[in-house]
């Protein structure tokens, strides 16, 4: 058999080659068949947190919806031989329109979380967004990256000089840009969380970047963990937890109630509700990095962020865990690139599942997207090795669907390719 040119035939090939040794899949290719095998493999809670959305999660639903209302409109007989999946964006060449998306506590999905999220990103040659609420260090993530491409996520907090150490770290580890969340001033109204009363930050997960910061550790204060009543079983696990992520040694940790002091430290000062767009000129002189707002999904917004000097923009709902009953990301995403007329990149994610997702984004003149759920249910499933799989697979998809509707490269994309349901 011949392998066609380009990824998507090849990585086929591969997978129907394996099929004939009778070696199938570990990561399933349907969107629901991979958010279920990963569920069997994460505890409830954990899933809960990661699938969830706000209240009735009518925004993760609109997110679906808004993807779905969009058709493509293949054109044939055209020479699709060889194809170019490329894209600028901030000054690099990246040989997809793919990035992965920050995603908080990844611990709860593998205990490689993001060093093997980020190890996988490296090898398929897509960038990783570090989060702000990683379960690991940025600087175990980009060690174990070589050169792949990474940029930080950022929750701007109420201890400044917090960000400021955050951003150096940031730029000491390689970091290309930096990304500040705008849509996260608090959390959203997380039922599936709220039902089970399990919020992860609160046992110490999720919080590595502060416990590795040398700053926090000089604002946490040891302090004697107060005993109201008889501890209960899950207490203690969660003592046990918080302190086992604090660096160091568990007994002395324990004894001088350090990790938990930490957890309640991350709680008083990770958002800052007061944030405006004024913010930004101080944040401007703290880093060199271009700084790229993600959250954004109204057309005013979007020009606020060109008026005060940024740099990209990501039309994002946050995968719906914010604001239940809110505007699907794909409904934002053309009023946002009118606004924006091309002065500054914009980036798209929250719902995108396969090729065709990305494709439509990439029409309606998105630069590149951002994967989140998927990524996360192949690294539950099969750690890094899942990681790469969704990659592939997702890269392979776009390639096949570029193809088929008669394109040759990413810069062919446009709003014509597409037409709105009837
Ligand atoms: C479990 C989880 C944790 C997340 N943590 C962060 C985070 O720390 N910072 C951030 O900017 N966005 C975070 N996001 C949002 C993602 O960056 C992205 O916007 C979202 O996953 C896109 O929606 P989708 O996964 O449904 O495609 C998180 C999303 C999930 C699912």
């Amino acid at each position: 058999m011949s392998t066609p040119p380009g990824v998507g035939p090849q990585r086929q090939t591969e997978i129907y080659l394996a099929g004939i040794r009778g070696r199938r899949p570990t990561i399933p290719f349907d969107p629901g068949k991979l958010e279920r095998l990963a569920r069997s493999r994460m505890t409830a809670q954990a899933f809960a947190y990661v699938a969830g959305g706000a209240g009735a999660e009518s925004t993760m639903a609109a997110n679906r919806a808004a993807l779905d209302r969009w058709r493509i409109v293949p054109r044939v007989l055209r020479d699709v031989s060889g194809r170019d999946l490329t894209v600028e964006l901030l000054g690099r060449r990246l040989p997809t329109p793919f990035l992965l998306a920050p995603v908080g506590v990844l611990e709860l999905a593998h205990r490689d979380a993001d060093v093997g999220a980020a190890r996988a990103a490296a090898a398929e040659g897509v960038p990783m967004i570090f989060s702000n609420q990683a379960s690991r260090p940025m600087e175990a993530c980009a060690g174990a990256m070589g050169d792949g491409v990474r940029w930080f996520q950022l929750y701007r907090s109420t201890a400044d000089e917090l960000v400021a150490s955050f951003l150096r770290r940031a730029e000491a580890c390689g970091c290309d840009a930096i990304v500040v969340t705008l849509d996260t001033k608090m959390l959203g109204w997380r039922s599936r969380d709220l039902d089970f009363a399990h919020l992860p930050f609160a046992s110490g997960r999720g919080i590595a970047q502060y416990t590795s910061d040398p700053v926090f550790r000089s604002m946490v204060e040891p302090a004697a963990v107060e005993r109201s009543g008889r501890p209960t079983p899950a207490a203690i696990r969660t003592l046990v937890q918080a302190t086992r992520s604090y660096p160091g040694s568990f007994r002395q940790n324990l004894r001088s109630g350090v990790g938990v002091a930490a957890v309640r430290k991350v709680m008083e000062v990770y958002s800052r509700p007061a944030q405006t767009w004024a913010d930004f000129a101080w944040l401007r002189e703290q880093t060199r990095l271009p700084i790229v707002v993600k959250g954004i999904v109204h057309p005013d917004d979007a020009r606020l962020a060109v008026e005060h000097g940024l740099d990209g923009i990501v039309v994002s709902n946050h995968g719906g865990r914010q604001v239940d009953g809110a505007i699907g990301s794909m409904d934002a995403l053309p009023g946002v690139i009118e606004a924006v007329g091309g002065r500054i990149p914009v980036l798209f994610d929250s719902g995108v599942r396969g090729g065709a997702d990305a494709f439509k984004a990439l029409a309606l003149g998105a630069t590149a997207v951002l994967l989140g759920r998927p990524y996360v249910y192949g690294l539950a499933i099969d750690g890094e090795a899942g990681v790469r799989d969704v990659i592939r697979n997702l890269v392979a998809d776009f390639d096949l669907t570029l193809a088929l509707s008669g394109c040759r490269s990413v810069s062919e994309l446009r709003p014509e390719c597409l037409q709105l349901a009837p």
